[in-house]
């Protein structure tokens, strides 16, 4: 199950309003996490003002952008397999430029104008504001790159347009970059040294949210609960700051209760949160307000102590435990969801039995379950042998996946005969005659139409489930409108 949004999203070229006034044609397209689909926002931005508008037709195109992911090998090679379908447009269409952004241009750089012919603009994640130029550069026949990772790039200024939006849920990027360093996970390599944007930028992009008539917001970060902003710089330079810049500080609690102030009414969600770092003051903000969602992404990669400590995750199975009974007691409705990998280096079966029992004492409500993918760079590809066989791998994988569907079924049977607030997301894929949305624990409901519009945020009464999905009836609208 290899799914880190909406798998339906993956790859979706994207399209906004366009301006009248430009006549060149951008099509973008985006693999991996939500910042890659928010980044791609911030780029459509951009080159909005460079006279491209976007178009849903790749053969129409003057220019191809590509938003990769590097998390596993798999997420590689689509990319690879797309180029192969951009070449067979380019024949058609010889005029057409090809850019690849984000983690897979980070870790190639160069080498991607080596091996792949097709490929005239590369740019990092962190270089998106230099696309103007480097686009001049190729229209003057030459390949362009920049692939520099920066300390205060947060794109804060940019106000992005919101591609394929459904005008309801919408993504604010709050921190960029990754100090953890798991020893997996090639992201502190693509995106760079932690840093956290202006809170002020992120309250004057969620009240424009709220004025354009958007209702949910998630906060994206790869470890947002370690958000803090001193007045710029990275994170690891926090202990370098003046004493009032470290008294003014605010950190990802401060930030919560400052965006469930500002829109009282408009749901805030928030993704990912990293176990060592979520403090009780974030669970307690989350109690308080009754508009941040109660749902917490909190992956935990493995059960085993010993694997813990080799991925580099700073806390022990039994700290994780004290956190979700901490999370269950402050906030007994509270949702949790998890990443899990299966078949990192040196897991034996007793280790892989500690997930399992891991699972079994948290019962998740969801998840996104992985085999192990070597990545070329991280301490766990240098340190160490990928050396758990493919089918172990795949069968321990099989395992989770079963666990998990079994507590989801329990998860999901809880709603059973009780009202949840459902905020109304689009149609629902199965008939145009019920809506889908989703509960503050994340669950999607699907229900009849009636008078409801999209926006709405609504009472249902759950009558029926999938291991899933919940099934029920709109009684009317909440009094959290
Ligand atoms: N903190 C990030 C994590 C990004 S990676 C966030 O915002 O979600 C998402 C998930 O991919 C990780 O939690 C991990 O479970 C999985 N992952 C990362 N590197 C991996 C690898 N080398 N092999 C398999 N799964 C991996
Ligand atoms: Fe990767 Fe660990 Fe950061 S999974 S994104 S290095 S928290």
């Amino acid at each position: 199950m290899e799914k880190i949004i909406d798998e339906s999203k993956q790859g979706e070229s994207l399209v906004l309003e366009n301006k009248e006034q430009n006549t060149r044609k951008l099509y973008i397209e985006s693999y991996g996490c939500a910042m890659n689909f928010s980044d791609s926002e911030i780029v459509a931005s951009i080159l909005s003002n460079q006279g491209y508008n976007t178009t849903q037709k790749l053969e129409d195109a003057d220019l191809v952008l590509v938003n990769t992911c590097s998390i596993r090998d798999k997420a590689e090679q689509t990319v690879r397999k797309r180029l192969e379908k951009y070449n067979a447009v380019k024949r058609i269409n010889p005029g057409m430029k090809v850019g690849v952004l984000g983690c897979m241009a980070e870790r190639l750089k160069s080498k991607f104008l080596e091996e792949e012919k097709i490929v005239d603009l590369v740019v990092g994640p962190d270089a998106y504001k230099d696309l103007p130029n480097l686009l001049a550069e190729v229209e003057d026949g030459r390949d362009a790159i920049n692939v520099i990772l920066s300390k205060e790039e947060t794109y804060g200024d940019i106000s992005p347009v919101r591609l394929n939006s459904n005008g309801v849920t919408a993504f604010v990027s709050i921190t960029r970059g990754c100090d953890n360093m798991c020893t997996f996970c090639v992201v502190p390599f693509t995106r760079g040294r932690e840093r956290s944007r202006d809170p002020q930028s992120i309250l004057e992009e969620i009240n424009d949210l709220w004025a354009r008539g958007f209702k949910e917001i998630t906060l994206l970060g790869q470890n947002v609960d370690s958000y803090l902003w001193y007045g710029g710089g990275l994170k690891k330079d926090f202990d370098k700051a003046s004493d009032i810049q470290k008294a003014t500080a605010v950190n990802f609690a401060n930030l919560l209760d400052m965006c469930a102030k500002a829109q009282p009414h408009m749901r805030i969600r928030f993704s990912t949160s990293n176990p060592q770092d979520l403090t009780l003051d974030v669970i307690e903000t989350m109690a308080k307000h009754h508009n941040i969602c109660k749902h917490i992404h909190l992956p935990v990669q493995s059960g085993s102590n010993r694997i813990l400590k080799a991925m580099n995750r700073l806390h022990t199975r039994e700290e994780y435990f004290q956190l979700i009974d901490n999370i269950k007691r402050l906030i007994p409705d509270c949702a949790i969801s998890h990443d899990l990998i299966a078949g990192f280096p040196t897991e034996t079966e007793q280790d892989h039995q500690d997930t399992l029992s891991l699972m079994d004492y948290v019962k998740y409500n969801f998840g996104y379950m992985f085999t192990y993918s070597e990545r070329p760079g991280t301490l766990a590809e240098r340190k160490m042998e990928d050396d758990v066989p493919e089918d172990v791998k795949k069968r321990r994988l099989a395992e989770i996946v079963q666990l998990q569907r079994e507590h989801s079924e329990i998860r999901t049977k809880q709603y059973l005969n009780t009202v949840v607030e459902v905020l109304i997301e689009k149609e629902s894929k199965k008939s145009n005659k019920e809506w889908s949305g989703r509960t503050s624990q994340n669950s999607v409901a699907v229900f009849p139409k009636a008078q409801y519009i999209i926006g709405d945020l609504v009472k249902v009464k759950i009558t029926d489930c999938t291991s899933a999905t919940l099934i029920g009836e709109a009684i009317g609208l909440s009094d959290n409108q």
